[in-house]
């Protein structure tokens, strides 16, 4: 059963959420939409930083397993969603000890925490346990990681059907939208870039499956609220795009036409972690369990663009 938007019809019985990574990007988000929605949320913060100023907050880092479970302990959420992570792939390979105690450890650890006190545990993996070499993946597909990123997110969703006995795993495909100073997300560097009239690079061969991050946040608080134990469900956007064609798409949204997009190839080696050609998802399952419908990247890119002008 899918509850949301009906927050406010069960006041009496609101459920206590716990999102890890109240900083990050997704996190950010995920914290300012379950207060929307009347939710009763605590975003956990590993240092200071910019939250909404009614949010409650717990400190938590994830290398530190006592402010783990204190955390959890402090807090008695009925669900967590648990959003942070290293997430940047290149940062994955050049630190694998810090990529490996944060994505794999602390997961370990914050799943530990979830199961003690009986809390519903959301985990956020990434579209990166697969090769990327034949998408889109449907969730019967292999996940064969070929980045350290990857490595550790599909140990850390092992860990989760190991040790949790209430919990359900969302895949993400690349996510686009408004991040913070601190955060920022990919569309916010390409815009950054292509306002002040930079050029950027982008791979004309690496295909993905871009979501806005509003969707991804719906998709998730969907899960979280609904009845379904024991599932992996991918999250992604409605269309297949190269990296290229999206920096493109949204360089005509921002009519910034002077700033100049150089398609590059994966094999020319942009990044250190590997990249896969086709990296893409496939959400049909999301779609019939949660009603999960993204919308088109032609909206997706023209919130985007009115968000960072503050014109939304
Ligand atoms: N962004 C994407 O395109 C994408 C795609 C697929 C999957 N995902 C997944 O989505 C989730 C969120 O990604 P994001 O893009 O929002 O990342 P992000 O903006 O980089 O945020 C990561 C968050 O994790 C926190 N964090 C890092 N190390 C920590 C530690 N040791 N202890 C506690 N917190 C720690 C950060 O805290 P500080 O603020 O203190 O640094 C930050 O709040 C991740 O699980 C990622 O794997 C993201």
């Amino acid at each position: 059963m899918v509850r949301v938007g009906t927050a406010k019809m069960q006041m009496d019985n609101v459920p206590r959420v716990l999102v890890t990574g109240a900083c990050g990007f997704l996190g950010g988000h995920l914290c300012r939409r379950f207060g929307v929605e009347s939710y009763d949320v605590v975003g956990t913060t590993r240092s200071d930083c910019a939250v909404p100023s009614k949010l409650k907050t717990v400190r938590l880092d994830l290398c530190d397993h006592t402010s783990v479970s204190a955390a959890v302990e402090n807090t008695r959420p009925q669900i967590i969603v648990h959003a942070a992570a290293v997430c940047r792939p290149d940062v994955c390979e050049e630190r694998p000890s810090l990529a490996f105690a944060v994505n794999v450890l602390g997961t370990k650890a914050l799943a530990s925490a979830a199961r003690s006190f009986g809390a519903r545990f959301v985990f956020v993996s990434s579209d990166f346990v697969f090769d990327g070499d034949e998408g889109p993946y449907s969730e019967s597909d292999l996940p064969e990681p070929k980045s350290v990123y990857g490595h550790t997110k599909l140990e850390a969703e092992k860990i989760v059907q190991k040790h949790v006995l209430n919990y359900a795993i969302i895949r993400l495909s690349l996510l686009f939208g408004m991040g913070t100073i601190k955060h920022m997300s990919m569309s916010d560097h390409l815009i950054t870039a292509l306002s002040s009239g930079q050029g950027v690079t982008a791979h004309t061969d690496e295909y993905r499956t871009p979501l806005h991050v509003s969707d991804a946040v719906d998709g998730i608080i969907r899960l979280a609220l609904s009845d379904h134990s024991g599932v992996v469900v991918h999250l992604a956007g409605d269309e297949r795009l190269s990296r290229y064609s999206f920096a493109y798409r949204l360089q005509s949204h921002l009519r910034a036409s002077n700033a100049q997009i150089i398609g590059t190839r994966i094999d020319e080696g942009l990044g250190r972690a590997y990249r896969g050609k086709e990296c893409t998802l496939d959400c049909t399952k999301a779609h019939l369990l949660l009603g999960f419908k993204p919308q088109s990247i032609e909206k997706g890119l023209r919130r985007t663009i009115a968000e960072w002008r503050g014109t939304s």
